[in-house]
This record gives structure tokens, C-alpha cells and sequence, in this order.
């Protein structure tokens, strides 16, 4: 990636950071609707949680954070896992340390491309699909697609949040396309990209057929995740549903996983689910999942409290996910995974229940720059795209002095960006929800120059936020 790339260079020049951001994990990769260590060969089961320290309210970029990852990645590895999901990263931090350390633990991220500033809106999805958020997209895959740790992206979360909102899978869909295409061009490792579908028993499953649907191969998603809060407390294979959810997806194409789990109607939880979940009962199918989720916030779902910058406290929920870890050993063998399912027919579009287009609208033409030049300069969390509809002068996002190609994409030069509180409510944090965005604070660019102010893109982003608190 861009930050190797320069690290590198700068190595050549002075011989003293070879050692940054080198650690590799073998990649995961998909076939049939599994996913397998490309190395060992072996079927990779996620055994993961979410993790957002702050969640939307305190927005905090946990992988650019050093102290943040050595507080927290031990604890992954005793609690066993093999995945974090996060939901929103800043772009312009630098995020090497951190990936290192958890591949150094053996741990992988699905990572969330959005933030809640800069996402497909639910209320105006053909506005917020535009030139200045794809910006943002791309230069989130800049900074992480050459991890070999990053196990996938999800392209959206939870966007399809209830039944009158199914229009806006037209545009996340628009926004997966985009994204394949981007690191094709840009001649990155291609990192599966998904979405992760909200439980509304309503679309669910139409939303997992839309994004597995169609001809053009880079609209599909690699990979589907459903938020599925239907095992409470001790129930079973059958009485949670869970069955019918194999049965109703064992022709899909592509590996799927449950992108949060975690019911708290009883409360501390027993994660009876493990035990089916890495059994031949869902193997067939399901490819694990990610308990939902690490810290504890305010609607407390969470496995840790978190007491400092440098300690936690694990709660009984912890023990309980701990213990059902230790006694769940995986499937063996592929575990019956299908090699050959053919991808969905597309949903029909009907008023009322799916109102998704099956033609979707083509990339708006300014970000094609993007795709020979890179992203250019990252605008982090707190810039506002979604209502900036198609007024794109992308030329602004390249402000170093010109050079090659590949170097002119790194954000040499510094920024301000403005940190957002958002305003979601949902239980999971990063998804279209229109937020508001009233602090402001200038951020570390990873080049280390600091204060190197764009004008026009910070004043850009200066009178969207007025337009918000107005
Ligand atoms: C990390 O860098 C060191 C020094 O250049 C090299 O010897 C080692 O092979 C690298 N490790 C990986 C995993 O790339
Ligand atoms: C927000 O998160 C930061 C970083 O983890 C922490 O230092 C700060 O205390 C948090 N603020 C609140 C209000 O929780
Ligand atoms: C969908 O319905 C909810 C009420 O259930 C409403 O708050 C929301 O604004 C509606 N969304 C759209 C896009 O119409
Ligand atoms: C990272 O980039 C280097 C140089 O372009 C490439 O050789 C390597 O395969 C990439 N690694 C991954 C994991 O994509
Ligand atoms: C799965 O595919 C089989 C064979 O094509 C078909 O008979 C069956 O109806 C499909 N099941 C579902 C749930 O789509
Ligand atoms: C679907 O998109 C196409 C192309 O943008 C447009 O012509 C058509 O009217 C749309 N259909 C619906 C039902 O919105
Ligand atoms: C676009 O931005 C560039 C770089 O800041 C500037 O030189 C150019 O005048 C801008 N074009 C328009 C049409 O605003």
C-alpha cells in the first residue's frame, strides 16, 4: 500500500525503518460460499466481535490508535478470536502499528468503508451516491487494501433499516461496484467486499438476493452478513430460527456470516449460540460470526467495560463467549460448504416491498479520475458528502506537487478534518443515518506534517457542517 510504498523509499534513503508495518497473515479468500486460509487451505471460520470503543457517540478510530490496540488486542487473543469487525476508521491516521499487532495475533479485520458523515443517506440515497463520498471510499481501500489482514469491506451497513427505505440498496450496490472496480484498476489484491444487511424480517432476504444478483460480476458482493439478534438465552438450533435461516439461504453463492450476534433479553449472556454456530448444523451455510460487540456503551451489549486508556473490565458476558470459545471446536474437513452455487436471479421491483433497481445508475464520471490517479488526499471522519450531490471538482483532492502517479495519491501534504459526533441510534453505529456534526478538530496527517491546511476542501467541508447545525 501507499504508506509501505513511501516507508520503503524512505528506508532505501536512510536505513532505519525497515521494520515498519511488515507482519503478514495468509490471506483469506473465498470459494463457494466459504472462506479458506489461502496458505493452509483450510475452511476459516470467523470468530469474531465488533469493535467500536466509543461507539457513535464518542467516534474514535480504535486501529489508529496505539495505546487503544495494546490495551485491547491481548484481550482478544485470550478471549480467542480470529476477526474484529470495526465500523469506522479515520483515513488520514495511520493505521500500521495497529494492523501489525493484530496480525502479529493472528486476528483479521472486516473493515466498514464508511463514516456516518460520508454514507449512502437514507432519506436522499441518489445525492448522497456522489463523486466526494466515493473520494472517501477509495482512500479508506487505499489505506488498508494492502493489509493482508484485512480479511474483507463492507460496502454498507444496516442502510435497509425498514421497510420503506429498500431504494437505497440500488445506490450501496452502485457503491460495491465501484469499489470492485476501483481496486481492480488500481491493481490492488482484490479484498472481498459485502454488505451487512439490519434483520428486518420483511427484506432481509430479498437484500441478500439483490446484492448476489445480476450478470455484471463486480455489482455481486464477495460476501453477505446478516445482523441477526434471534438466539436469546438458551435456546436452540430450531426455536431460534436459526434452521429456517440455513434452509432459506443454502443456495447462496457467496460465504455468509452472521455480521453481529448477541441477543441481551437475557442478560448476563450464555452464548449457547457458539455451540451451533461452529457445528455441521449451520458449517453447510454460515461461516461464522461477530458478537456484537467488544466495549461496553450505552445500550450495553457490550463484553468489556472499558476503565482507561489502558485497562479493561471483563464482564461476566466475557467468561460466559470465553468458555464457549474454548469448548467449540470447529467443524472438520470443509465442513459441507457448497463449491458451486450460482449466484441469485434479481428480485423483481414491487411498490412497497422492493423498490431496489435492477439497472444501477453509473458512477458519477468525476471519480473516474480515482481510478488512474488513486484517491488523493484523505478527508477522515467529520466530511460531510452527503449532501454534496454531483458539484465535484476532484482535482482539489490532489494537492502536492505534481509527480508520478502512483506517489501523487499519497497524502504528502497536511489537513484538517473535522471530527463528527453522530447522531445514530441504532445498535450498530456506521450506516446511512444522517448525522450531525458540530465539533471540529485538526488530525495527525500519516505523513507526520501537520497544519499544512487545504483551504478550499476544509472550507468545503467548513460549510457543510454550518448547513448541519444551521
Ligand atoms: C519484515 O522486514 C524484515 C526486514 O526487512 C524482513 O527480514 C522480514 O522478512 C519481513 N517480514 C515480513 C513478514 O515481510
Ligand atoms: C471518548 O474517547 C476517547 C478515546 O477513547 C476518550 O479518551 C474520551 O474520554 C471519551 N470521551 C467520552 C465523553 O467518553
Ligand atoms: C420510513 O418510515 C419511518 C417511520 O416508520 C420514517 O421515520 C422514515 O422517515 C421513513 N423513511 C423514508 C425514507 O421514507
Ligand atoms: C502489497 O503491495 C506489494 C507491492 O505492490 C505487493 O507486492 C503485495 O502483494 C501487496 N500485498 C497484498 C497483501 O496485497
Ligand atoms: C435451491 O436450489 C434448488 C435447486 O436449484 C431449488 O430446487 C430450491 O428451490 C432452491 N432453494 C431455495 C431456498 O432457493
Ligand atoms: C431504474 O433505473 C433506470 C436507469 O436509471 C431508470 O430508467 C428506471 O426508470 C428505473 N426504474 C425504477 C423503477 O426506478
Ligand atoms: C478545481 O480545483 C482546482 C485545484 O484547487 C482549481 O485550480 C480549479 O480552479 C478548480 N476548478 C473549478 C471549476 O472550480
Amino acid at each position: 500500500m501507499r504508506l509501505v510504498h513511501s516507508v520503503a523509499a524512505l528506508a532505501g534513503l536512510t536505513g532505519s525503518l525497515v521494520s515498519a508495518a511488515n507482519s503478514s497473515l495468509p490471506i483469506i479468500k473465498t470459494e463457494g460460499n466459504a472462506f479458506f486460509d489461502s496458505e493452509s487451505g483450510e475452511r476459516f471460520y470467523i470468530r469474531g466481535v465488533d469493535y467500536q470503543p466509543g461507539g457513535s457517540s464518542n467516534l474514535t478510530d480504535p486501529l489508529g490508535s496505539t495505546d487503544i490496540c495494546k490495551r485491547d488486542v491481548p484481550v482478544f487473543q485470550d478471549l480467542g478470536l480470529n476477526a474484529v469487525r470495526v465500523y469506522t476508521i479515520d483515513n488520514t491516521q495511520d493505521h500500521s502499528e495497529c494492523m501489525q499487532m493484530l496480525a502479529e495475533a493472528g486476528i483479521y479485520v472486516i473493515l466498514d468503508v464508511n463514516t456516518p458523515d460520508s454514507s449512502i443517506s437514507r432519506s436522499d440515497p441518489a445525492c448522497s451516491y456522489n463523486a466526494d463520498y466515493l473520494q472517501t471510499v477509495f482512500a479508506t481501500i487505499d489505506e488498508f487494501a494492502n493489509y493482508s489482514n484485512v480479511l474483507g469491506f463492507f460496502a454498507g451497513n444496516e442502510v435497509i433499516n425498514d421497510v420503506n427505505n429498500t431504494n437505497s440498496a440500488t445506490y450501496v450496490k452502485a457503491v460495491v461496484r465501484d469499489m470492485k472496480k476501483y481496486m481492480k484498476a488500481r491493481n490492488y489484491r482484490a479484498v472481498p467486499v459485502g454488505y451487512s444487511a439490519a434483520d428486518v424480517s420483511e427484506n432481509v432476504q430479498l437484500a441478500a438476493q439483490y446484492f448476489n444478483c445480476g450478470d455484471d460480476e463486480d455489482a455481486r458482493v464477495d460476501m453477505f452478513g446478516v445482523n441477526d439478534y434471534s438466539w436469546c438465552g438458551q435456546s436452540s438450533f430450531r426455536t431460534s430460527g436459526y434452521s429456517q435461516k440455513v434452509q432459506a439461504y443454502k443456495n447462496y453463492s457467496v460465504p455468509i456470516f452472521l455480521s453481529e450476534f448477541g441477543c441481551i433479553k437475557t442478560k448476563p449472556r450464555p452464548f449457547t449460540e457458539i455451540g451451533s454456530i461452529y457445528s455441521t448444523q449451520m458449517s453447510s451455510v454460515f461461516s461464522g460470526g461477530l458478537v456484537y460487540e467488544y466495549s461496553n456503551e450505552d445500550n450495553n451489549y457490550g463484553l468489556v467495560d472499558i476503565e482507561s486508556d489502558t485497562t479493561v473490565n471483563k464482564l461476566t458476558d466475557y467468561n460466559n463467549l470465553k468458555q464457549q470459545y474454548q469448548s467449540t471446536q470447529n467443524p472438520s474437513g470443509d465442513g459441507g460448504y457448497s463449491k458451486d452455487n450460482s449466484h441469485s436471479s434479481c428480485p423483481s421491483f414491487e411498490e412497497g416491498t422492493w423498490e431496489a433497481n435492477n439497472t444501477l445508475p453509473p458512477m458519477p464520471s468525476a471519480a473516474s479520475l480515482f481510478f488512474s490517479k488513486g484517491a488523493g488526499q484523505p478527508m477522515g471522519t467529520g466530511y460531510p458528502t452527503q449532501q454534496m450531490c454531483d458539484n465535484a471538482n476532484v482535482s482539489e483532492y490532489f494537492t502536492t506537487s505534481s509527480s508520478d502517479d502512483e506517489s501523487s495519491s499519497t497524502s504528502a501534504s497536511g489537513k484538517s478534518s473535522a471530527s463528527s459526533s453522530s447522531s445514530s441510534a441504532s445498535q450498530a453505529s456506521s450506516s446511512g443515518a444522517t448525522s450531525t456534526s458540530s465539533t471540529q478538530s485538526s488530525s495527525k496527517s500519516k505523513g507526520g506534517a501537520v497544519g499544512a491546511v487545504h483551504v478550499p476542501l476544509v472550507f468545503k467541508a467548513m460549510v457543510h457542517i454550518w448547513n448541519y447545525v444551521l
